[in-house]
């Protein structure tokens, strides 16, 4: 009895034991910024990581570093806008790895307009990469997690996904939708052991407000992100929600700067 009492106890240990040693964690959006952070932080935390984006310098470089380190990393030159190049990264990480624990949908674009300006492009840029990337993502690596019965799909949302402003209103329904997204997500896979996190930045110092060219709203941006914050604060972030045990979830995070008011 006490035997089995024992046994029971060394289970729940390796099934809660936090870590993130050994899990193999594809990021999209690698290339730069937040993806770019958060891989460096988790191969120096023992992941297998599979970097994806569309820069093929920009990736080579960051898997060199880490290898330098004598970290893991792979990559994958993948546009997220494409299910089919989106499928082949995570087969690419399923014959190299064996499996997938984590995805962190990171890829992301912010093109912030009015409105009444008819930016129809950047609308359809965002919606083609911040939602079906997303979705896109999530598809690609559920049936392997499913099959296992374990995995973890971090969604990178943002406090625009909370907040709308003027001139962020189609990258705000963009992150609102992430978080629908990753809700359904959670509510959909609790049965199978499947967690999901959505991650909600403030402003942080990437290059995400370079896609920005209105000229009316370039000003305040750049007035906001005076205040931004290092990308590492989201990649300890995603570290944390990762590390957790297996049966502890951690759905949400917003993370802004001390002095962000909004
Ligand atoms: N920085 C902030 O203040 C902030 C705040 C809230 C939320 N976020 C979110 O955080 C995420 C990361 O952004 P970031 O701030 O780190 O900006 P970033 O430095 O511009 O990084 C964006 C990443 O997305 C990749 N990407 C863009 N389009 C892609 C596509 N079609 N296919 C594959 N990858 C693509 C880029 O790589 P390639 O160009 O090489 O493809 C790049 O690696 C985004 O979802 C963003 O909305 C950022």
């Amino acid at each position: 009895m006490q035997i089995q009492s024992l046994q029971c106890l060394q289970e729940r240990n390796v099934l809660t034991m936090p870590n993130i040693q050994g899990k193999v964690v594809i990021i999209t959006g690698a290339s730069s910024g937040i993806g770019e952070a958060t891989a460096k932080e988790l191969a120096s935390k023992g992941a297998k990581l599979v970097l994806a984006a569309r820069r093929e310098d920009r990736l080579k470089k960051l898997q060199e570093e880490i290898q330098n380190k004598r970290g893991q990393a792979i990559y994958k030159v993948t546009d997220v806008t494409s299910y089919e190049q989106v499928e082949e990264l995570a087969q690419y990480a399923l014959k190299e790895f064996g499996k997938i624990d984590v995805l962190v949908n990171n890829a992301g674009i912010m093109p912030h307009s009015f409105l009444y300006k008819k930016k129809v492009d950047d609308w359809n840029r965002m919606i083609d990469v911040n939602i079906k990337g997303v979705l896109y993502g999530i598809a690609a690596v559920l049936p392997s997690m499913r099959e296992r019965k374990e995995g973890h799909i971090i969604n990178v949302s943002s406090v625009a996904g909370h907040v709308v402003g003027a001139g962020s209103t189609v990258y705000a329904a963009t992150k609102f939708a992430v978080r629908a997204i990753s809700e359904g997500l959670r509510k959909e896979e609790i049965g199978n052991n499947i967690r999901s996190t959505i991650i909600s930045p403030g402003a942080v110092a990437t290059e995400l407000t370079n896609s920005v060219t209105d000229p009316d709203l370039k000003p305040s941006i750049d007035e906001i992100y005076k205040g931004a914050i290092d990308a590492d604060s989201i990649a300890r972030a995603i570290a944390f929600a990762i590390e957790q045990p297996s049966d502890v979830a951690i759905n949400e995070m917003i993370i802004r700067p001390t002095r962000q008011e909004r």
